[in-house]
């Protein structure tokens, strides 16, 4: 596929590597914005409070999927639901909250795990598959939350997530798997 990233930081630049391992066509963009015309999915892995600024620099956006991956760290935005639907509302094609709770800094680890960590995930209906397939190359199993209407639910995850790395696990993999299949 052809991935445009908005951000090229820890999250950004990680999963450009990734994918480009898994074969894919990757450009990942900063602060200068670009083009994304030729893009087959837009992925946003800028600061929260950057997402519009980000998005508004970079051309042929729109109608594009579009997979969010981003935080707030002191809640989400008063304006949209989340910070997902933001996205939506500029990108305007099919959307998935994605990868916002999973570290970055333990990307390179993901090879080494006795199962494949898990990677929770919402999603419009047609935004489905290629977020499911960027999991899956970035080494990832999906685990789908449902809709669009749970990507508040999964940014609010962020606090817990935070909680138990600072309980003194540190950055961490999860898993969550049917029975027999852990
Ligand atoms: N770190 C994690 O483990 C993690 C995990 C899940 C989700 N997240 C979320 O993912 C997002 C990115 O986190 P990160 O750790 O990757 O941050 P980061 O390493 O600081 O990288 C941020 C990137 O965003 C770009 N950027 C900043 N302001 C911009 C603007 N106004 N317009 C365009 N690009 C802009 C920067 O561009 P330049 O390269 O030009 O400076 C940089 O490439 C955040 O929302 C964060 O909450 C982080």
């Amino acid at each position: 596929m052809n991935i445009t990233v908005l951000g090229r930081g820890n999250v950004g630049g990680g999963l450009a590597d990734l994918w480009r391992k898994a074969g894919h066509e990757v450009t990942a963009l900063g602060s200068d914005g670009g083009d994304a015309s030729d893009a087959d999915v837009v992925v946003v892995a800028v600061p929260s409070s950057a997402i519009a600024d980000a998005l508004g620099k970079v051309r042929g956006v729109q109608g594009k999927v579009a997979i969010d991956a981003t935080n707030a760290l002191g809640g989400s935005g008063e304006e949209h639901e989340s910070l997902a639907h933001q996205v939506k509302s500029i990108v305007g094609g099919p959307t998935a909250k994605s990868f916002n709770i999973n570290f970055a800094r333990i990307y390179d680890q993901i090879p080494a795990q006795r199962s494949r960590p898990s990677n929770l995930y919402a999603a419009e209906d047609d935004a489905r598959e290629v977020a499911e397939r960027l999991i899956r190359d970035a080494g990832y199993d999906p685990v789908y939350v449902g809709g669009l209407d749970q990507a508040p639910l999964l940014e609010d995850h962020i606090q817990l997530v935070f909680a138990i790395n600072q309980a003194g696990l540190g950055p961490f993999f999860y898993r969550i798997a049917k029975p027999g299949e852990l």
